[in-house]
């Protein structure tokens, strides 16, 4: 049973693992014998998670944090610290999606987008440097967006967010190499989470939009919303042996829309 587990007591954090991608991702690593610390605002989400995967044996934790809060993730290193004294993984995930037009997106509201979907992923890449040491290297995986490589209308902060991930991406590979730290991001697409529930409570993959555009047209060549396990095989790639040669790449994992025009 165990030889299937092939991240076998490794340690892990996930930020934004409590629902969605994240509690995909945390799923798939816990399956491949990972201990896990979950790094979310959300405890009741994330302790009925544990609950339901773990049914709390411990090999699933949460701590309560604001991943855009230098302090608050200052506080959850100590807290790794203190409980595993070592890291191997770090899956920067926790995200939020508000979009606005330019002329209707307020400084505020800009920067509270930024800060969170990618300047909470230098905080924690920074903080988490004397824990991967202590297990001599590891992976940092970034969850970003197709977002990030293109313009989409109405969304200035979160594709400006999301890109600078990418290319964050890229500068911790370059400079963590030495340290035997690979990162790498995922850019997932359309996936199937409380996200991707509109300000109007409807899912986007049932609006007449979404059905004409991308399965009508067919800009969605595999012709289906995706799932948070179709992020977390990828997630898991990066994490796993098989990934030992690949640093600072993004793997866009959005079912083809990204491919076509
Ligand atoms: N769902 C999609 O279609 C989609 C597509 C591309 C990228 N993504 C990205 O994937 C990641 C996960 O998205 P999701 O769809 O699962 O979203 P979600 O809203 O379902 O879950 C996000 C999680 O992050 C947590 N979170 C939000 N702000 C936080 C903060 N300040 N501190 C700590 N935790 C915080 C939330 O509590 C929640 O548990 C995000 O980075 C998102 O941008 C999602």
């Amino acid at each position: 049973m165990d030889n299937n587990k092939r991240l076998l007591n490794k340690k892990a954090i996930v930020t934004g693992g409590a629902q969605g991608i994240g509690a995909g991702i945390v799923k798939r690593l816990y399956q491949e014998g990972v201990e896990i610390i979950i790094a979310d605002l959300k405890k009741d989400v994330a302790e009925k998670l544990i609950n339901e995967l773990d049914n709390n044996k411990g090999q699933i934790n949460f701590f309560e944090v604001d991943v855009s809060d230098e302090e608050k993730i200052i506080n959850l290193f100590n807290f790794t610290k203190n409980k595993w004294g070592q890291l191997d993984i770090l899956i920067n995930n926790a995200g939020i999606e508000e979009g606005y037009l330019i002329k209707d997106q307020t400084y505020e509201k800009y920067k509270k987008t930024i800060n969170i979907n990618m300047n909470a992923s230098f905080l924690t890449s920074k903080y988490s440097l004397s824990l991967f040491e202590k297990s001599g290297g590891g992976r940092i995986v970034n969850i970003t967006s197709i977002q990030g490589i293109k313009g989409y209308k109405g969304n200035i902060a979160y594709n400006t967010a999301k890109g600078g991930l990418i290319n964050m991406t890229r500068v911790l590979a370059v400079e963590l190499a030495e340290k035997n730290i690979l990162v790498n991001s995922v850019a997932p697409g359309f996936i199937n989470t409380p996200m991707a529930i509109m300000k109007d409570g409807v899912f986007e993959g049932d609006t007449d939009w979404f059905k004409d555009v991308y399965m009508k047209y067919e800009k969605l060549p595999i012709g289906r919303y995706g799932q948070p396990d179709d992020i977390a095989g990828a997630v898991y790639f990066f994490c796993s042996k098989d990934s030992k040669y690949v640093t600072g790449q993004t793997l866009l994992v959005d079912g083809g829309v990204s491919s076509t025009f």
